[in-house]
């Protein structure tokens, strides 16, 4: 069928020993970022989403298209569709999943929870249960989360601290993440590789995110909360940019070794690992709000609120002594830099009112 040579076309690789692999969330933010990233080096990817519409569902249309325009396909689908799975890897023997849909956002865990376990727990065992079953079995590198160290109070994080204090629902299911794929390396011999990100921004972001919607709000002269601990102190993110983030992925696909599972003869314990990718630096929320009326050249107006308990945690900071030893990875792009960037892809995508886009433009910060 015309649908199944599509498959195999966008999965398969351009370059010798390159990898085929299944991109899941592949409309969303940092699945579209990535799978560009490996279509351009020549490696195989298809895409799996289920344009869900948590956010603008158009956003993700047009991530969508620019896929499209250099060969990568989205099936539509969701995690929990088995027969859709096994059929994608019926068609195709992925060598490799990058496995990024998931139910994201902290604080909309409490407006929708059975979201976040049906597609973080539930979709996620689906797909390992088809994968399990898969010849060859692929290896498998999946997005964890910096909220699994939760309450945590170590300072920075470091991958072998506690993960016992998760402050959201959100976090709750990211840690069962990590102990399902626990039990699948185990007693499938599964290749499995999570990756704690830590807040990650960029063109193409997502508008449920902070820094994302209050570009909108102060671009429209509308109020924003800023967050402050109940002790008053600043609350502070990891923040890290998109590019980062992508070469992290890359450099933990590269590194995976195959599962020992079904087929294969190999004997022996398959690969479990956990990263942290984040930027080591954590910023101020404040701080990210005066970087941006910089680059808008527009003040916000500043709403300062005691932190409800809404799954917030104080602060995110990342020792990636661990990714850099086993795949080089290491943050460039500071919060500035950063956001310069992702304030020109907001403009150019959305347009601005005029007398702001002329502003900007005289201060050089608009694309
Ligand atoms: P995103 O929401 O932009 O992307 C996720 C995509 O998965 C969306 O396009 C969505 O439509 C799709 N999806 C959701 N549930 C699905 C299901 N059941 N079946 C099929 N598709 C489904 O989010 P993102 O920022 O790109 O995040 C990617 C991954 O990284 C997620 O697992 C997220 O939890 C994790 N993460 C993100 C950040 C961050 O700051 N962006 C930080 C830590 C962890
Ligand atoms: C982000 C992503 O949304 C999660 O999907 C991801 O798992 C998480 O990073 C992670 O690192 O694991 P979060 O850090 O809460 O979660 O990102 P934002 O929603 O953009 O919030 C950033 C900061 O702004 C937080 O400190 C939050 O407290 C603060 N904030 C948020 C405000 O001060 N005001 C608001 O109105 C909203």
């Amino acid at each position: 069928a015309a649908w199944e040579k599509q498959v195999r076309l966008s999965s398969t690789p351009r370059r010798t020993n390159g990898f085929s692999v299944l991109v899941t969330g592949a409309a969303g933010f940092v699945g579209s970022h990535c799978s560009l990233a490996l279509k351009k080096r020549g490696d195989g990817v298809l895409g799996l989403d289920n344009f869900n519409n948590y956010y603008d569902p158009s956003l993700k249309r047009a991530r969508q298209n620019l896929l499209s325009k250099h060969q990568v396909f989205i099936v539509k689908g969701d995690l929990n569709d088995g027969p859709l799975l096994t059929k994608l890897f019926d068609v195709v023997p992925f060598t490799h999943v990058l496995h990024l849909a998931a139910q994201a956002g902290v604080r909309y865990a409490m407006q929708n929870p059975q979201s976040y376990i049906s597609s973080n727990i539930a979709g996620f065992v689906n797909l390992l249960e088809v994968a399990k079953a898969a010849n060859p079995q692929p290896s498998i590198v999946w997005a964890s989360s910096s909220s699994v160290y939760g309450l945590n109070t170590e300072n920075p994080f470091s991958e072998r601290d506690r993960t016992d204090q998760p402050a959201s629902l959100y976090a709750a299911t990211k840690k069962a993440g990590e102990e399902i794929a626990h039990t699948y390396n185990h007693i499938y011999g599964l290749s499995l590789t999570g990756l704690r990100f830590f807040t990650v921004y960029g063109p193409w972001g997502r508008p449920d995110m902070a820094y994302f919607f209050f570009t909108k709000d102060i671009l429209q002269g509308k109020s924003i909360d800023i967050y402050k601990t109940h002790d008053q102190k600043e609350v502070a993110r990891d923040f890290t940019y998109i590019d980062d983030v992508v070469k992290g992925c890359l450099g933990a696909l590269d590194t995976a070794e195959k599962s020992t599972g079904s087929g294969e003869k190999k004997k022996g314990a398959a690969q479990l690992r956990v990263y942290n990718l984040g930027n080591t630096s954590p910023v101020p929320v404040g701080r990210l709000v005066s970087i941006l009326e910089g680059l808008l050249s527009t003040k916000a107006k500043k709403h300062v609120i005691t932190m409800p308990r809404n799954g917030d945690v104080p602060f995110t900071h990342a020792n990636v002594t661990l990714a850099f030893k086993d795949f080089g990875y290491k943050p460039t792009t500071d919060l500035s830099t950063g956001l310069r960037k992702f304030v020109k892809w907001y403009i150019s995508y959305y347009g601005i009112q005029s007398k702001t886009r002329k502003e900007s433009q005289a201060t050089g910060e608009s694309g």
